[in-house]
Order: C-alpha cells, then sequence, then structure tokens
C-alpha cells in the first residue's frame, strides 16, 4: 500500500493516476475541503485528515509499505512552509518509522542545500531532508526545479492577450521539469534499486533562458509576444509595503523572491543521472506544452 499526501496537488495528482495504472494499491490523504472525487474514481483510499495533526499522520501511516510526500505549502494553504513543509513531514517521517514503513519518497526543490536563508520553504526542506536521511527509512530525495505545468495558466493568458511577464534577468536559467515525468519518477522511486537511498538533481533536459519561455509560447502560438520585465526591485518594493501590513505575507514572499533571483538548472551529469536510474528520456517544456494546449 502506498500513502501520497498532497493526493489532490498538481504533482500529487498524477503521482495517482500513475500508480493506479499500475494497479497500485493507494491511500490519498486529503483534506475535507479537498476535490477528491477524481482520486476516488481512481480506485484509492481516500484517507481523510490534516496534515497538520500528528494524529491523523500516525493513523494514515498504518498497514503502509511506501510512502511519497508531495505535499508543500502554497498561497492557498492554511499554514505555511513551517508548517507544512517544515513539521508536516518531520511528523510523517516519525509516524511512518512507527508503523514500520519502508521507504520515503520525499519531494523537495533544487537548491534545498545552498543555504538560502531569505526562504522558509528552501529552509524546511533542507532540515527534512537531514533528518529523512537520518532515519530508519529507506528513502528518495527528489529535487526539483519548477514544474511545467506552473506555466499552463501563462500559456493561456499569452493565448488571449499575447502578454508574458518576466520578472528579473531575462539571461536568468532554468530546468523546468516536465510535471508527468516528475510524477513518474515519484511513483518509480520505491521500486527503483538504484533510487534507493538517493538525493537527485530534478530538472528538464534543457537549462533554459527565463527569455526563451516567451519564445516557446509564440512558436506555439504563431503569435508574437509583448514581454513585459519589470527588476526584481519589484518585487523587493512590494515585500516591504506588504510587510508595513502582513508580516507573514512577506516572509512568504522570500521563496518567491529566491527563486527569481537565483538560477535553478541541472548539470548535464546530473540529468544523466536522473535518466539512468529511472530508465526514460525527459520531455522537453515545449513538448509537453503542446501536449496539453489544445490550439
Ligand atoms: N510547483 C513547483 O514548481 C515546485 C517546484 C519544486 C518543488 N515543488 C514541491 O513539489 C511538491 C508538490 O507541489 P505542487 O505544486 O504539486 O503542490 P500543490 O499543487 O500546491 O499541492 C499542495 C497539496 O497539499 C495539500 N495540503 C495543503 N495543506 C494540507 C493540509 N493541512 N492537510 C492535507 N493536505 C494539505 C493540498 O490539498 P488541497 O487540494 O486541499 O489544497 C494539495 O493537495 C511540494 O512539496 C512543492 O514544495 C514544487
Amino acid at each position: 500500500m502506498f500513502l501520497v499526501t498532497g493526493a489532490t496537488g498538481g504533482l500529487g495528482r498524477r503521482i495517482l493516476r500513475l500508480l493506479h495504472e499500475q494497479n497500485q494499491p493507494v491511500r490519498a490523504f486529503v483534506q475535507l475541503s479537498s476535490r477528491y472525487g477524481e482520486l476516488e474514481h481512481r480506485g484509492a483510499e481516500i484517507f481523510i485528515g490534516d496534515l497538520q495533526s500528528e494524529r491523523d499522520l500516525q493513523q494514515a501511516c498504518k498497514g503502509v509499505q511506501f510512502v511519497i510526500s508531495a505535499h508543500g505549502s502554497n498561497a492557498s494553504s492554511r499554514g505555511g512552509a513551517e508548517a507544512l513543509d517544515y513539521r508536516a513531514n518531520r511528523d510523517l517521517i516519525a509516524a511512518a518509522q512507527a508503523a514500520g514503513v519502508a521507504h520515503l519518497t520525499f519531494i523537495s526543490v533544487l537548491g534545498a542545500d545552498r543555504g538560502y536563508e531569505d526562504a522558509p520553504v528552501f529552509k524546511a526542506k533542507w532540515a527534512i531532508e537531514q533528518q529523512l536521511a537520518a532515519s530508519s527509512l529507506g528513502f528518495t530525495i527528489l529535487r526539483p526545479s519548477g514544474f511545467s505545468s506552473n506555466l499552463l495558466p501563462l500559456a493561456e493568458q499569452f493565448r488571449q492577450t499575447g502578454i508574458y511577464l518576466l520578472v528579473g534577468d531575462p539571461q536568468s536559467r532554468s530546468s523546468i521539469i516536465s510535471t508527468d515525468d516528475l510524477a513518474r519518477m515519484a511513483a518509480a522511486s520505491a521500486t527503483t534499486p538504484a533510487a534507493l537511498n538517493q538525493t537527485l538533481a530534478v530538472g528538464g533536459p534543457e537549462a533554459l533562458q527565463r527569455q526563451e519561455i516567451p519564445q516557446i509560447f509564440s512558436r506555439i502560438f504563431n503569435s508574437e509576444p509583448i514581454v513585459i520585465n519589470p527588476p526584481l526591485m519589484a518585487i523587493d518594493g512590494l515585500r516591504s509595503l506588504l510587510g508595513l501590513v502582513n508580516p507573514v505575507a512577506q516572509t512568504s514572499l522570500g521563496t518567491l523572491r529566491t527563486l527569481l533571483a537565483n538560477e535553478f538548472f541541472c548539470k548535464p551529469a546530473e540529468l544523466e543521472i536522473l535518466e539512468s536510474t529511472f530508465g526514460f528520456q525527459l520531455e522537453t517544456l515545449e513538448a509537453f506544452l503542446r501536449r496539453y494546449i489544445s490550439l
């Protein structure tokens, strides 16, 4: 039995679909308020709980062999990085160990080990990576760069307006990962011997400059892009203003600023390891978008 947290998220839903196709028994950890109908329809056992409750995590781990931690904090979640990326994973590791789980796959983030002090999500992921590696569980830590599925709403906006908002350095590089490829890796980690007790950088096959993304949209929609390029200082200004009324949101924006101010791409050797570990070829961003966008 697999337990998947964040099962209703962008990545979690894809993992559930794959495990269902492989006829693997799956328990999906969802909140009562989540939209989990599709998961139920796919035969997942639904566990309704709150990741911020230790008791719920202990219950959810009972009878489980493999855990995939695919939840995270986002703008709409009740808790921030400290509650969801840190405490919920710390308690999940403890519950998994107590329940005799064999393996836990953790979705971290590329650059978790770079010591970004101003980015609560990166700090939480790094602390959990260390706790997991020191635990008695078998583990796989996947450190993805940005997800290709994040770009689908931006592509839709581009289709309607021709506008692409690019904050910060247009030449900054990122190896955006196909969210479907990452889901394949997450679903396979527990049963792939080469992934056992490994920490893997996960990115797409190209280190794309940010300015190449509107060019890809332009090719797909056959329309010239209008690129609006505010400097990173615009985010700093917004953060300072927000700090006056909402200090929590100001702290959360630190993660966004870190993402915009730095490069997140994989080295060729890291991509080789990834492809040989999981035995498939990584999908480009353009190929991913063309599969999802109907013209
Ligand atoms: N998106 C990226 O570009 C990116 C890049 C690198 C790493 N990552 C990491 O990849 C993972 C998956 O990201 P994602 O974008 O797919 O996540 P997401 O769409 O933001 O999903 C978050 C999930 O967590 C669930 N959740 C939040 N609070 C909960 C609670 N208290 N109890 C139970 N469930 C709760 C949400 O449930 P609801 O459906 O009810 O809200 C949702 O299923 C995360 O760990 C993220 O940090 C993401």
